[in-house]
Order: C-alpha cells, then structure tokens, then sequence
C-alpha cells in the first residue's frame, strides 16, 4: 500500500499512470479487511499505544493535545513563529493546521520525528470542505443531487489532491443540521433534514477515509461542529443557541451518530452552548453521548480557540480554568488557544485534573495517528512529485463537471425554454457572477485559484463554438447604482439572454449571515427591463443559502439553481442548458417566502390550529405572508415529466418485527430520457410527544427513459419509525400512520397503515 505513490510515479507514460490511477481510485473496494484482521491490527495499535504512554512525560502528552496554526496556507510554514518551531522540535506538538504543500509539510514533519525525544509525528490538518485544489460544488449544492455515490467520490478526489499535498486531516464534513438560511454556514452542509443529513454525513466520511486510513490517499475526516451550531439564535453566525435536549437528539445528533458509524476518526466542538455549558466543555455531548452511548474512540478537537472564548462568554475565569472545564467535558486537542499546552500539565500536577483524562486523550490522538500509518511513514504525503500529478488531474477536473452538473435544480421552465437549441445564432450573457472565476468557488476553497475555473460565459462560449456570445455585466451582485444600458441593448441584438442573480461568495460561508436573505442591489430591477425587451429570459441563480425569492419565481420564466459550482461551473452550467445534461437535482432546503419565514422546513412539529383551506382568522399563519415556502424542500423539475401512480402498500399492519412494501409506478411522460428521485414519507399520526407532519424515511434516484415506467418499492420497518419518546426512550409506538411517496415534500401520493406492537 505504501508503494502505491512509488508505483505510480515510476510508470514512464502518461496513459500508464491514468490507467494506474483509475485502479487506485478503486481501491478502498479492494482493502476491505476482515473483522479478524481488524481487530488484531487495533490489538497492536493498542499496545502500541500503551507502550508509548508509558514512556512518555507528562508534558510531551500534553503536547500531543495541542494543534497550532502555521498560518501559512499560502506562504510556507517556516513564516510560522520561531516559538513554535521549537515547540514541535520539543515534541510539545501534536498537530498543525494551515500548512499545506507536500515539501512544506515534510519540513515541520522532519522537525518533529527527528527532534524530538518520542519522535511523534504530526497531523496536518486543512479545511478540505468540497475539493483541495479541483473544487467541487458548495456542499450545499452536492446535497442537492441525491447521489450519494457521487457525493462520497468527491471526497474521495479531495482526499486524493489533499494528501498529495501533505494534508492527512481536513475539518470536514460539517454535518450540521441548518434551517435558518440567514446562517451563512447553510452553504456547508447537506441541508434541513436529519435523515438525508446522516446519509450525506456518511457518504463524505466514506469518501475521505476509504476503508483503510493508511493508505496513501487516505485522511482523517472530522464531523463538525459538535453539535447544535445549525440552531444559532436568528441565524447569527457565532450566536448563542437554546434548543431542547430533545431537538438535539431529534434533530441534530443523527448525522454525527451517522458520522461516528461510518468510522470518522474526530469530531470538532462547535463554538455554541448546549444547556448553558459551551460545547467543548459539555460532558453530556461530549462524554455521555459521543465518547459514551456511541462507544466513539477517535478524539475531539475544538473549534477555533472556543477553549479561550469561554473566557469572553463568561463562564471561564482564565485560560487555566477554562482548560480544566474542556479537559473535563471531554475535549482532546486544543486548536489554537495554547490553553492546554500552558496549563494542562499544571492542573495535573496540582490534582485538579486527573491525569487519567489527559491519557485517554492522548491514546485517542495516537490512534488516529497509528490508523494513518503514520508511525510506519511520517513523511507518507509528502511527496511533492505526486502533488504536481494529483492537482487538478484531468480525470478529478471531470468528476467535479459531473457533480456540478448533478448539483443544478431546475425551479422553472416556462414554456419548455430549456434546452437551448445549440443553433441559437446570439446569446447575451449578464450579470457579475457569470463573468466571475473566484466567487464560482464559493466559501472554502482551500488551494483553489480562480485562474483555473471555467466561468459561466466561458463554458457558454465553449458549448456553442459556432453561437456569437456576447457578455455585459449589467448590474454588479451588491450594486446600488448600476448602469443597465449595455445589458438591454446586448439583449436587444441577441436571440436569448441568461442572466446572473444572486449572492456573491463571500456573502455565504463563516461569518456571514445575512439578516435579509432576498436578492441583493438592483439585480432584480435590470430583471424586469431585460423581461421588458421581449427575448426569453433564463435566470442563473448563483448562491450559497436558500433566498427569499417570491417576485423572481414569478416574473422569471425559467430559473435554474447554479449554487457555486466550483471549478467547472461553466462546463457544468452550459451542459445543463444546452440540454446535454437533464437537471436531476433536488433542494435539500425550503426556500422561504420572505426572511420572516426562517427558520422554515419540512418537517416541522404540528400546530394546534393549523392553516387549513377557508380556515377562520385563530390559526397558525402570517397576516402578510403564506405560511408556504416559495419552493419546498426535494423539490426540482426536469426537462421531462414524470407521473405517478398506483401507490400500493403490501400490507396496512407493519408487525415489531415486520415489514411493509410500498410500490408504486412513475412514468416518464416526456420527451427526454431523466432521473428523478422518489421520495418517501411517513407521519406518526398519534404518538406521547408532538411529531413532525413528514419525516423523509427513504429515496431512490431513478433513470427512465422517455415513454418509460419505472416499478418502485421502498420497505418500512419498525426500526425506521422510531424516535424519542416521552421518557426519551428511542422506539417505535405502535398506532396509525400515513404513507407519501412523491417528487417533492408536498406533491405526494398518500397511503395509511397500522403498526401493531403486541
Ligand atoms: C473555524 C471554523 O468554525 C471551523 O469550521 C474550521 O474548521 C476552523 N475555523 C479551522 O479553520
């Protein structure tokens, strides 16, 4: 396995090495071990481990639970501060963030193996959120394809471009639940619903981990933020949050329970409280249900300096107390704050901190490190050859085309404008984002340059060689006083006009909520003066959350959701409107009707009054808005249409240990062969707590071909319908339930059954 880079480097022709690296690709397929041999590889990192612990200082320990920024992402890490340069030769610590590069890597990599008195090495660890150097969509927009095999290959390519470049852990995936798209990090998850959420969460910890972490092209992921930061009061970022026990275990737990049976090797403590006692001090998140019910035996680092900020949030008296409290709640590593490697030894030496806590946290830190087969090679991703082969490989340049592609939805198409016809003689091109290559990136690009993404214009160009593609920026995304005449009269001259609308970049992602999701500047104004002309218009929507969109999805005859799709956005996007790609994609967040909606999802909790048609003025509802979203959630049209019919349930009572059938037809009544993801609900129609009305239990993305029908069966069990009752125990109640299976979470198909617990 180790050879596997020598290998491939040593193959003398560029269609050997392809071939070579399509067969590594494929490998976490291979490596799969059986449970014996797994378990006596664990057996022998344990005494490993042991035998390590037991000749180590107290201090070097602590050191292994400290994680120091080298703040060089771009300039190399030996601008990092001498101070921590002699630390890491000290062996004081355990893993630096922010240096990438496979020779700056194996610089500092080199400094702690052979300086140091336990020859340790290092994790380095990245922000590798949708790609390393090819960029994938936002994660918010790979949601949106359903397709968790697509999903998982795209970690898979970051890990590759990632560990080429010295990288063996990224702080990634964010499994965070969001619902509240004035939260900016929305852009960083899989959406609003747990079940989908925990699918997503595995899928991308799948993709970074492969099955065996030694390999080469193998990191370490991490499950963030641990837990509850989706839930941010107003959605401002880095607010505080106050939810139930309950709502946490409903609704934000399950994709990091998914994360942890996945096999992720950490997790990361989120900047928010639960019950008033921050994150990374909370022994119920932490130690009770992480490092306790889920049996959980990577390590937990915190976010950036949350131990410090305990002191600002007022429930640390310094950075010494506040060390006590994290190593107490259950926090391995420390990022950033020096609060561990100041104190901790200390705390120890004067008993207030067992050093049975600082062991448990170091045996986890170096099982990780055992697991990465780092001990066998220290310098394993550090091989600057196979960097240069790795970025931007072609085959990773196509894959992430293709997962662009599969982000795209497809929200309007008035008419059947879409596809365009490829003998459209002139296309004006508008707005700011299609001429844009940085903000196609979207938040988190890690090594990304602009210079090696493909723009809107440019793939439109690329599409249609024999097309006159003219291009007018029109109105600027935040532009209050734009100068609209070049876009009207490229519009009058052309046959079509696709326009730009949306967010920029930088307005989604850390530290950016917004507190009026609707379309900013004037974007929309120059809209209805590009309407006025009379051409068709098609609308691009570049962003990063779910917007406040009520007059666009009205006046716009055709919409499609184009998200930031990284470094093929171009590509992707003229596929898509060039009708080589049928959009596939569903939403995986509502999009409001007006910011005062959010937070706003699907499966909400009933009301006692509840709008009904023709209901009187006593219910649940707005006086100035609907109560609906604009677009709800799994929603997305295609160039075909699809009908369902004879929704049947083999049988109406599910047994405890039964199952029931639901099958159902959905045909293709189009003229172009398409997917589309089926979708499965139930609702617990009489339970001890308050249910949600609709709770996703299942999908399947389908390919029919036009005038074809596609037989589908989803099975239920009683497993599937458990949550967390009034004693908080988690089970199933036997009683009524209905049954919706559909194209989206409103247009569904209704059936009911019983489930008999006796
Ligand atoms: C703070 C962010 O909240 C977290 O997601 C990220 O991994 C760290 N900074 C490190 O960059």
């Amino acid at each position: 396995m180790k050879s596997l880079s020598k290998i491939f480097l040593s193959l003398p022709k560029v269609e050997l090495r392809r071939g070579f690296y399509i067969l590594i690709l494929m490998l976490p397929l291979w490596t799969t071990k059986s449970v014996a041999q797994e378990t006596n590889k664990n057996m022998d990192i344990e005494k490993k481990i042991d035998q390590l612990l037991s000749k180590m200082t107290l201090e070097e320990k602590v050191g292994q639970m400290v994680q120091f920024s080298g703040n060089s992402a771009i300039t190399g890490p030996l601008k990092a501060v001498p101070r921590q340069l002699e630390d890491i030769k000290s062996g004081m610590v355990g893993s630096m963030l922010n240096v990438v590069g496979a020779e700056n890597t194996r610089e500092l990599q080199k400094l702690a193996v052979e300086n140091s008195r336990m020859k340790i090495p290092m994790l380095f660890g990245l922000d590798v959120i949708h790609g390393y150097k090819t960029i994938f969509p936002i994660p918010l927009a790979e949601a949106a394809s359903w397709d968790l095999e697509a999903i998982e290959n795209s970690a898979r390519i970051a890990a590759i471009e990632a560990t080429s470049a010295g990288i063996n852990w990224t702080f990634a995936p964010m499994v965070d639940i969001a619902r509240d798209a004035r939260w900016g990090r929305v852009m960083e998850g899989a959406g609003e619903d747990p079940y989908y959420g925990s699918l997503v969460a595995a899928a991308r910890v799948r993709g970074f981990q492969g099955d065996d972490l030694s390999t080469v092209i193998s990191m370490a992921a991490c499950a963030k933020h641990f837990a509850g930061y989706g839930a941010v009061e107003a959605g401002r970022e880095y607010n505080y949050v106050d939810i139930s026990r309950r709502v946490m275990n409903d609704v934000y737990l399950p994709p990091f329970k998914a994360a942890v049976e996945a096999g992720v090797s950490t997790l990361m403590s989120s900047f928010n409280e639960f019950e008033g006692v921050l994150a990374t001090a909370n022994s119920y998140l932490l130690r009770e249900k992480l490092k306790g019910d889920w049996a959980f035996n990577g390590f937990v680092v915190s976010d950036w300096n949350t131990i410090g900020e305990m002191l600002i949030h007022g429930t640390a008296k310094d950075n010494k107390d506040a060390a006590c409290q994290a190593i107490e709640g259950g926090t391995d590593m420390d990022m950033a704050t020096g609060a561990y490697r100041h104190n901790l030894a200390e705390l120890v030496k004067e008993g207030k901190v067992d050093e049975k806590l600082v062991d448990d946290a170091v045996r986890r830190i170096l099982r990780v490190k055992f697991k990465l087969g780092l001990f066998d090679n220290p310098y394993k991703n550090c091989n600057a050859e196979l960097e240069k082969e790795m970025l931007l490989n072609p085959l990773h340049l196509a894959a992430a085309r293709d997962m662009a592609r599969k982000s795209i939805v497809l929200l309007k198409n008035e008419g059947q404008m879409l596809p365009l016809s490829a003998d459209v003689k002139k296309i004006a091109v508008i707005g700011e984002m299609a001429n844009s290559k940085d903000h196609m990136m979207g938040f988190w690009s890690a090594q990304g340059e602009g210079k090696d993404v493909v723009t809107i214009l440019e793939g439109i160009k690329a599409a249609v060689p024999s097309t006159e593609v003219i291009y007018a920026k029109g109105c600027g995304v935040n532009e209050e006083k734009p100068v609209y005449d070049d876009a009207i009269a490229a519009a009058l001259e052309s046959d079509v006009v696709v326009m730009t609308i949306g967010e920029n970049r930088i307005q989604t992602g850390e530290a950016s909520s917004r507190g009026d999701i609707s379309i900013p500047g004037k974007q929309e104004e120059l809209l209805s003066y590009l309407l006025k002309t009379g051409k068709p218009v098609v609308v691009l929507l570049t962003n990063g959350r779910p917007m406040a969109i009520p007059n666009l999805a009205k006046n716009a005859p055709v919409i499609l959701e184009t998200w930031f799709l990284g470094s093929q956005a171009g590509n992707a996007i003229a596929d898509v409107l060039f009708g080589k790609y049928n959009p596939s994609g569903k939403l995986t967040m509502s999009f409001p009707y007006a910011t005062g909606q959010v937070p706003i999802y699907y499966n909400h909790r009933n009301t006692g009054r509840p709008e009904k048609p023709n209901s009187s003025r006593w219910i649940s509802h707005y006086l100035d808005i609907p109560n609906e979203p604009v677009f709800p959630f799994g929603f997305g049209l295609s160039y075909t249409t699809f009908e369902y019919s004879d929704l049947k349930l083999d049988k109406t009572t599910m047994d405890r240990n039964g199952s029931i059938n639901i099958s159902l037809s959905v045909k293709n009544t189009g003229k172009y062969d398409g997917e589309e993801v089926v979708q499965l609900y139930t609702r617990d129609l009489v339970a001890s707590v308050v249910r949600p009305v609709k709770e996703l239990k299942g999908f399947k993305k389908v390919m029919i071909k036009a005038g074809e029908t596609a037989d589908i069966t989803f099975t239920l069990s009683a497993k599937d319908l458990a949550f967390f009752t009034k004693d908080m125990s988690f089970k199933a109640e036997p009683g009524d339930f209905k049954v919706f299976v559909g194209t989206n979470s409103v247009d569904c198909k209704e059936a009911e059954f019983t489930l008999n617990l006796r």
